[in-house]
């Protein structure tokens, strides 16, 4: 018998419509568009500045395209992972508040908190629920709301980050398409160089770590760099060894959107061509766990049935990793 795998049958998207540019920063910190567009390859951004509305609504926007797309009721969706650092409350998941707000009521939901490489991870775990023949449809998001804890007034990382998800429809195949192998990797010494240093157990929020800006995104930008390079190109090369595959195989890499020197740097050490890459960092900025989903999102139309996709992610944890896919439609 063909073994089952998990095809991605939908791609869903959403940005909210509030742009952030690299002009905007120059009035907020001291910073210029050339130092950001040099270092970063940021352009402009989007934020979610609609009162009351969180990560769970953006991922409710991706969730009701990939019904859509797929024609699928709320009811017949059986699991939902979300991957996010900026869930709407500390407790319960983001992921069953997007179940109760799209109205599926035979499913259950958890959220994956691996920063960059979220979507990775649930991706990879989503797939189990379908290979192991547990699930027939399952969904995936990608979503944060950066905007909710970055500091605008620190130039290091408030030119970074944006706000968005991304989400995909897990099938099951036996036609050799779908989620074929992944290399998932963490090691929590990182987590020095990539936290936010209050509101978890450890540190608790009070007056002083509010007033401390405690509850912002802190990071040391050069080792995450040269780890982020290391361990995307590390994984992809192991991926690719455990499949037989050469780079020269692979129709499309799917890289996280941290920075497009990152991108650059991967693309050039796996000797792979520049136009091959999915790239939509200039517009979008570092959407965390939703840069991958909203590549493919963005690059859906030029996807056809086949093509082999190498996506590959490092972010906070430091968690990292890289996925082999063969697209289904
Ligand atoms: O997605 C999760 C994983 N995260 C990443 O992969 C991010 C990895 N790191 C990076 O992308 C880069 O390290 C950054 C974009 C964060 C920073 O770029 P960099 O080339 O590593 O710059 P740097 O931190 O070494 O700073 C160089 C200089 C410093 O000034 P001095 O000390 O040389 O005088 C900074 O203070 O640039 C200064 N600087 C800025 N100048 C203008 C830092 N931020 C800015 C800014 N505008 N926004």
């Amino acid at each position: 018998m063909s073994k089952i795998f998990a095809a991605i049958t939908g791609v869903g998207g959403y940005v909210p419509d509030d742009i952030l540019s690299n002009a905007d920063l120059e009035k907020m910190v001291d910073t210029t568009d050339e130092w950001i567009t040099t270092r970063t390859g940021i352009k402009e951004r989007r934020i979610l500045k609609t009162p009351n509305k969180a990560t769970s609504d953006m991922g409710l926007e991706v969730a009701k395209q990939l019904l859509q797309k797929t024609n699928t009721s709320p009811d017949e969706i059986e699991l939902l992972i979300c991957a996010t650092v900026t869930p709407d409350m500390s407790f319960p998941d983001t992921a069953n508040t997007i179940l109760d707000k799209m109205g599926a009521k035979n499913a259950f939901g958890y959220d994956i908190n691996a920063a960059c490489s979220g979507f990775l991870y649930a991706l990879t775990t989503g797939a189990k629920f379908i290979e192991s023949g547990m699930y027939k449809k399952v969904i995936v998001i990608g979503a944060d709301m950066m905007s909710s804890i970055v500091d605008y007034t620190d130039r290091t990382t408030c030119i970074i980050f944006g706000d968005g998800a991304g989400g995909v429809m897990l099938e099951p195949t036996m036609d050799g398409t779908g989620v074929i192998d992944s290399v998932l990797r963490s090691d929590g010494s990182g987590r020095e160089f990539l936290h936010m240093k209050a509101g978890g157990s450890l540190k608790p929020a009070t007056m002083d770590t509010v007033l401390k800006k405690e509850h912002f995104v802190y990071q040391d930008g050069k080792p995450v760099f040269k780890a982020a390079v290391n361990g995307m190109v590390t994984t992809v090369r192991q991926v690719l060894e455990r499949n037989q595959l050469e780079m020269s195989d692979i129709d499309w890499l799917v890289p996280h959107q941290a920075n497009m020197r990152i991108i650059n740097s991967v693309g050039e050490m796996l000797d792979f061509p520049k136009e091959k890459v999915m790239i939509n960092i200039y517009k979008y900025g570092n959407t965390t766990a939703g840069t991958l989903p909203l590549c493919l999102w963005e690059y859906e139309p030029k996807l056809k049935r086949g093509d082999k996709l190498m996506f590959t992610a490092f972010g906070g944890g430091f968690t990292w990793g890289s996925t082999y896919l063969v697209w289904h439609y």
